[in-house]
């Protein structure tokens, strides 16, 4: 499953790569409208709106369906917004709409989808950014939320935070930075 997936983005073109190479992928977009030609392919498009807890919730019963409870071997939590706007003038609203999606969001489908990867002895991959490490200007609060990102992402790593009960956990924790080379 990989979220974000409308045109001309990351996701997008992972969602086709993976199509291609005879994955059965799950594509997530706020609109599935927006992902009609993914749809046409013959990938499963489902909704997704990450600052809302219920769509969440809807998107795991979908999931848990079209499985048949089977698990998910790969969840990547590409979606993302930017910010970008000097620190003294941000508007928080922006700021916490910001975190809602990079961070809250990601964590939430963590927790929301752990089991089903947890099952699978999965892949939890997410999309960080360069900007983490190297800040670019005007971006206090996107570097921020990929910084939280990152740290959380490295705590997932060592399985043990992730589940009590890490004997059985399995997974592996993948962090991109999202950037070309980087
Ligand atoms: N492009 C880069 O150079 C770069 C560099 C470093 C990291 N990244 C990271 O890579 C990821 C993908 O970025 P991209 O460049 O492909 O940007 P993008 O084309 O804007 O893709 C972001 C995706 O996230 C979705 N999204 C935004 N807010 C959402 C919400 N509230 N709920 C659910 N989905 C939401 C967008 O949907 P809508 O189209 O409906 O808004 C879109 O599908 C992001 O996490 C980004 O931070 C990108």
């Amino acid at each position: 499953m990989i979220t974000g997936c409308t045109p001309g983005g990351i996701g997008h073109s992972l969602a086709l790569e993976f199509h291609s190479h005879g994955y059965r992928v799950f594509a997530t977009a706020r609109s599935p409208s927006t992902i009609s030609s993914l749809a046409a392919l013959g990938i499963e498009t489902l909704a997704l709106e990450l600052h809302d807890p219920q769509t969440v919730k809807s998107l795991q019963s979908q999931i848990l369906s079209l499985t048949r409870g089977r698990g998910l071997d790969i969840l990547i939590n590409n979606a993302g917004r930017n910010n970008t706007m000097p620190a003294l003038d941000m508007d928080m609203d922006e700021v916490q709409k910001t975190f809602d999606v990079n961070v809250f969001g990601l964590m939430r489908m963590c927790q929301v989808f752990g089991p089903m990867i947890v099952q699978t002895k999965g892949i939890i991959v997410m999309i960080g950014s360069v900007a983490a490490v190297t800040p670019y200007v005007f971006g206090s609060s996107y570097n921020a939320s990929k910084a939280a990102v990152h740290a959380y992402s490295d705590t997932l790593r060592l399985v043990s935070d992730f589940v009590a009960d890490s004997k059985n956990a399995g997974i592996a924790v993948l962090r991109l930075s999202g950037n070309a080379g980087a």
